[in-house]
């Protein structure tokens, strides 16, 4: 089914946003990459661009003092934020925010910190560089991760996975590359591991589909769309040889 079709999104966002986290990446990762930001201010200002339902944002309270701003273009995303921010009574530290990272009415330099996991994608590396450069203070880091190609000769079917959602896609190299002619400095950059594909990600995604399959089992339409989702993890599983997510850690040198 198209998947830009209502019925394949009502079914995909209901799995997707009760994910514990819309995209690889673990704690761990988020502690390592933040080991290399060693001049943050004791209370720094953050910003969280494509948070989704704020997984590394509830990470950024844990692992800092500061405060974060969490922003996602998808208004139920935040909605979950929200929900969670309520609960855990972390509005103080946490504000959230429907927008577009493309269009943010923010002001400039007023930033100490910005994080984006599994987002930048969505507007282009280069655009995402520049936007943070505007709202970063002088000296301030921008954490990022990304999905990269990990071999030069992809077969078809690989090249398929990320076709629609990310053309653009290329090699380590090419995001240095990429890093090096922006504002920013490359401090160090590290791939993910395993692990951060399947703990909080893929594994709660192949659950959640399995037990959608009982709720919708009178629904031939729905029961389509979960074999669907399902092909993503299995994909995985399958090629994960062939890409990955890298984590950047860069500062704002100029
Ligand atoms: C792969 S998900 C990652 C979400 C989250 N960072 C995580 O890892 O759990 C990408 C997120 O980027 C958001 N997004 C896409 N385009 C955006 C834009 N132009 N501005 C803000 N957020 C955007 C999507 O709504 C989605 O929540």
């Amino acid at each position: 089914m198209d998947e830009s079709s209502p019925r394949f999104l009502e079914i995909f966002f209901e799995i997707f946003e009760s994910l514990p986290r819309q995209g690889p990446g673990n704690l761990a990762s988020a502690r390592k990459a933040l080991r290399l930001c060693k001049n943050l201010p004791e209370t720094p200002e953050i910003l969280d661009l494509g948070c989704g339902t704020g997984s590394q944002a509830l990470q950024l309270v844990e692992l800092t003092q500061g405060s974060i701003l969490a922003v996602d273009i998808h208004a139920p995303s935040i909605e979950k934020l929200n929900q969670k921010l309520t609960q855990l009574g972390l509005m103080e530290r946490i504000r959230s925010q429907v927008g577009d990272m493309r269009e943010l009415a923010l002001a400039e330099s007023s930033f100490d910190l910005i994080w984006s996991e599994g987002a930048f994608y969505n507007i282009g590396i280069q655009q995402a560089l520049s936007i943070s450069a505007g709202l970063l203070r002088k000296g301030g880091y921008l954490v990022f991760s990304d999905a990269v190609w990990c071999k030069a000769n992809l077969p078809d079917a690989v090249k398929a996975i990320f076709e629609s959602d990310y053309p653009a896609m290329g090699s380590v190299a090419d995001l240095v590359a990429l890093i090096e002619r922006s504002p920013f400095e490359l401090l160090d950059h590290f791939p993910l591991p395993p692990e951060a594909w399947w703990d909080d990600f893929y594994t709660p995604m192949e659950r959640l589909v399995e037990e959608s399959r009982g709720k919708y089992a009178n629904d031939p339409e729905a029961l389509a769309i979960l074999e669907q989702v399902a092909l993503e993890p299995a994909a995985h599983r399958i090629n994960s040889d062939y890409y990955n997510y890298e984590f950047f850690m860069t500062r704002l040198s100029k």
